[in-house]
């Protein structure tokens, strides 16, 4: 469905400063998969959206969409995909249906086949009561979700979803991602989107597509993203006098990695877990050192982060530019 091969895009600020968003992404994506690109602010996301979308031109690079190259046949990919932009395409004082009716006209279905499209959107998505509305009158959640049917009233097979759940309250965010599991299903799309919710991508997407200065620095499932790029960490609670023995004892672990006090609480990163951590206490308790609790954390997809970058996607995230 999606195969780039070294894609790069600049731009050309000033005379003297040029920015390379998209350093070279090489990306496959086959019919059906749900793909989350993640990354924080500035990496490169919607750029790299832009281009997959013909919306701007690759500086280098090859891409290849819904069977055609987007440099040379841009209309051909644009008839084939859906492309929901961050922020939002509806305007205000339409109502909502209408606006969905303009959309399929846009794209060439006769009004009466827009209509058509338009009910089973409006009702797929929990929309046709809102159908009367002005867009201006509807909630963050339900204009994303108009928003969503916007990019699908052609019938793509491929929908591009840019942060499709950013600024909405948790609820709505697990609302909108029922809906686009739904479609999904329904009109058995391939969705490649981006987010910067950590956990969304790690309960949402198949695959997980991290990307940082405009590189894909990793592509997995996001539990191989885990196993393979972070392992399990163990915090244990002693009295303070008793920390610098423990984390001695801690360093001699198994595959031990970053040992450090936070608190009354060591925390050391380990290979397995479940297997480390009675071994951690017996030791403790050999060297008199009462263990007030202890815990095993299993890696999240920024501990994933942290690991290849050194930073975590959460400080990334506030240090980076705006989106
Ligand atoms: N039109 C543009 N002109 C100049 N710089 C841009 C433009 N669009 C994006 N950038 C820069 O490219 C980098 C990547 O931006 P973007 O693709 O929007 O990242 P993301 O979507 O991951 O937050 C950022 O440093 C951003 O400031
Ligand atoms: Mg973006």
């Amino acid at each position: 469905m999606i195969s780039t091969r070294h894609l790069t895009r600049d731009f050309v600020v000033s005379r003297t400063e040029t920015v390379h968003a998209v350093r070279g992404i090489s990306l496959d994506v086959e019919p059906g998969e749900l793909v989350a690109v993640l990354g924080p602010n500035g990496a490169g996301k919607t750029t790299t959206l832009r281009m997959l979308t013909t919306l701007i031109t690759p500086t280098s690079g090859t891409a290849t969409v819904a069977g055609y190259d987007v440099t040379a046949d841009p209309s051909h990919v644009r008839r084939r995909i859906g492309y929901v932009g961050q922020g939002n395409g509806a305007g205000h004082n339409q109502r909502a249906g209408d606006e969905l009716v303009g959309q399929g006209v846009i794209y060439g279905l006769d009004r009466r086949a827009a209509k058509r499209r338009t009910g089973e959107l409006l009702d797929a998505l929990e929309l046709t009561e809102l159908a009367g509305r002005k867009v201006s009158e509807l909630s963050g959640g339900q204009r994303r979700r108009l928003d969503v049917a916007m990019g699908l009233v052609h019938a793509p097979k491929l929908l591009f979803l840019d942060e499709p759940s950013t600024g909405l309250d948790p609820q709505n965010r697990a609302n909108l991602w029922d809906h686009i599991l739904r479609m999904r299903e329904q009109y058995s799309m391939t969705i490649v989107l981006t987010t910067h919710y950590l956990d969304e991508a790690d309960s949402m997407a198949e695959r997980v597509v991290v990307v940082d200065h405009g590189e894909v620095i990793a592509d997995d499932t996001a539990n191989a993203l885990k196993a393979k790029l972070a392992g399990d960490r163990l915090a244990i609670a002693v009295a303070p006098s008793n920390l610098p023995k423990l984390a001695e004892l801690a360093e001699k672990l198994p595959g031990a990695r970053e040992v450090v006090a936070v608190g009354d609480e060591l925390s050391v990163r380990v290979a397995d877990g479940p297997a480390a951590l009675p071994e951690l206490i017996t030791a403790a308790q050999q060297y008199g050192l009462p263990v007030a609790a202890a815990q095993v954390h299993r890696p999240t997809l920024d501990d994933v982060f942290l690991n290849l970058t050194g930073r975590s996607l959460r400080e990334a995230d506030t240090n980076g530019k705006a989106a």
